[in-house]
């Protein structure tokens, strides 16, 4: 499964980008507001820092407009993959610049139909928000299942993306339902590497190493 980091925070990306388990990065005009800074500046710090494919959302709501955002986003580099919403005109958009060969991720996805739907239009990368469906008593994980069964069942390429994840449990959860990618918020991807027994194990042999004397040259 590959974590793409789920911010517009290019100082969050380029610290965990060093560790090297980056594959990729998800905006969205939230968190672009969250970031207080310019889109298009924003947008070309983050590609320049991964090479892997980063999300940049349209705002526009027809498809001729929408298609028209989508293009300009992509020239801002080769990485860029536009974000379309799950709409009638994000559908139109995202047959229109995967016909190009712009990367598209449909997002704000919901239910299996509407992911059926993205895959036929062409989709690069379908997002089902599991947080938001767990918010309003749904199950979100149930959703990305769903998704993988039927995208199996008719070999379409289009990547599952689980988004709106919240916690170690979300991720452990699509890696097991077989989501090819989780988009994940920076504070989400660090706690997963941290247990309460690692760092009493390292407590204890750094403690005991010390009495040693010894020094690893
Ligand atoms: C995905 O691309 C979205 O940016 C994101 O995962 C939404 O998450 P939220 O429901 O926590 O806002």
């Amino acid at each position: 499964m590959k974590f793409f980091i789920d911010t517009a925070d290019v100082a969050a990306i380029r610290e965990l980008a060093a560790t090297g388990l980056v594959d990729g990065v998800t905006t969205n005009p939230s968190l672009v507001m969250k970031s207080g800074r310019d889109f298009r500046e924003v947008v070309e710090e983050i590609c320049a820092l991964v090479d892997g494919p980063v999300s940049a959302e349209v705002t526009a709501v027809e498809a001729d407009r929408m298609i028209a955002e989508g293009k300009s986003l992509a020239a801002i580099a080769k990485n860029v993959v536009v974000k379309v919403p799950l709409t009638i005109d994000g559908l139109k958009a995202c047959r229109a610049l995967s016909g190009d060969g712009i990367g598209v991720n449909v997002t704000l996805c919901f239910s299996a139909n509407q992911a059926l739907l993205a895959a036929k239009a062409g989709a690069t990368f379908i997002s089902p928000f599991i947080g938001r469906l767990d918010d309003i008593g749904a199950d979100g994980m149930e959703l990305i299942r769903e998704i993988r069964v039927i995208y199996d069942n008719y070999d379409f390429r289009t990547e599952v993306l689980a988004a709106s994840i919240r916690s170690p449990q979300h991720v452990k959860d699509c890696a097991l339902a077989g989501a090819d990618v989780a988009t994940v918020p920076p504070a989400v991807l660090k706690a997963l590497a941290s247990h309460p027994l690692t760092d009493k194990g390292l407590a204890a042999f750094l403690a005991d190493w010390e009495k040693t004397g010894q020094k690893i040259v």
